[in-house]
């Protein structure tokens, strides 16, 4: 194991997780109108997910990761195998899962806030940070478990995974930040 190899393995996690980055910030832009719980209120009296959910965030989202996706496999195949999704026609499933992966993890998130009885946009430690990183991992392990054990676990890969875990709450930090001073989000976290 040498530090190139270390280094070059968390460039790669972070490059295979763009297009799961790309879909919650993507939400944000692209969010409002019917809320993808159509209102409904739980048992509880809270709702399933909120009015922070909504179908057009859940869309643009995954449309924005798949696009990018899209992108970057253009420009990885060209740099070399290591930096492709994988090969045609499986990839355009890939491209796919990763995003909504993340934004399946989001409704999750929420539904677990709800049910916590904290009101849309409260703050939840962990959760907050996390729970597109856990849908995502979830969903491809779910349906393309190889694909994810190369990437983030086999080998060197491992410490892309570890580096993953470790940015991920600064980087949701940092996006939210930018998002809350463009307005776009009503919290800054
Ligand atoms: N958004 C959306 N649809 C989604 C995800 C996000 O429309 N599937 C939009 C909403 O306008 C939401 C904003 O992006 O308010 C910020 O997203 P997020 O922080 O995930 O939601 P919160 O408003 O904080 O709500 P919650 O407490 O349910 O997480
Ligand atoms: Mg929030």
């Amino acid at each position: 194991m040498a530090l190139g190899d270390v280094a070059l393995a968390m460039g790669l996690a972070f490059w295979f997780l763009l297009p799961a980055y790309v879909a919650n910030p993507m939400a944000v832009v692209f969010g409002g109108g019917v809320p993808v719980d159509f209102g409904r209120v739980l048992r509880d009296g809270r709702r399933v997910l909120g009015d922070g959910k909504t179908w057009r965030g859940f869309a643009g989202g995954a449309a924005s990761g798949f696009a990018l996706g899209a992108i970057l496999q253009i420009i990885g195949s060209a740099g070399g195998p290591s930096l492709s999704f994988g090969p045609w026609p499986g990839v355009l499933g890939i491209l796919v899962l990763l995003p909504v992966g993340a934004l399946l993890g989001d409704l999750l998130g929420a539904f677990i806030k709800r049910r916590l009885g904290l009101e849309r946009g409260a703050k939840a430690a962990g959760l907050d940070q996390y729970d597109f990183l856990i849908g995502a991992f979830l969903v491809l392990l779910l349906f393309a478990p190889a694909w994810w054990f190369v990437r983030f676990w086999e080998g060197d890969a491992i410490w892309g995974l570890g580096f993953i875990i470790l940015i991920t709450p600064a980087l949701h930090r940092v996006v939210n930040m930018i998002g809350y001073r463009w307005e776009h989000k009503r919290e800054p976290w």
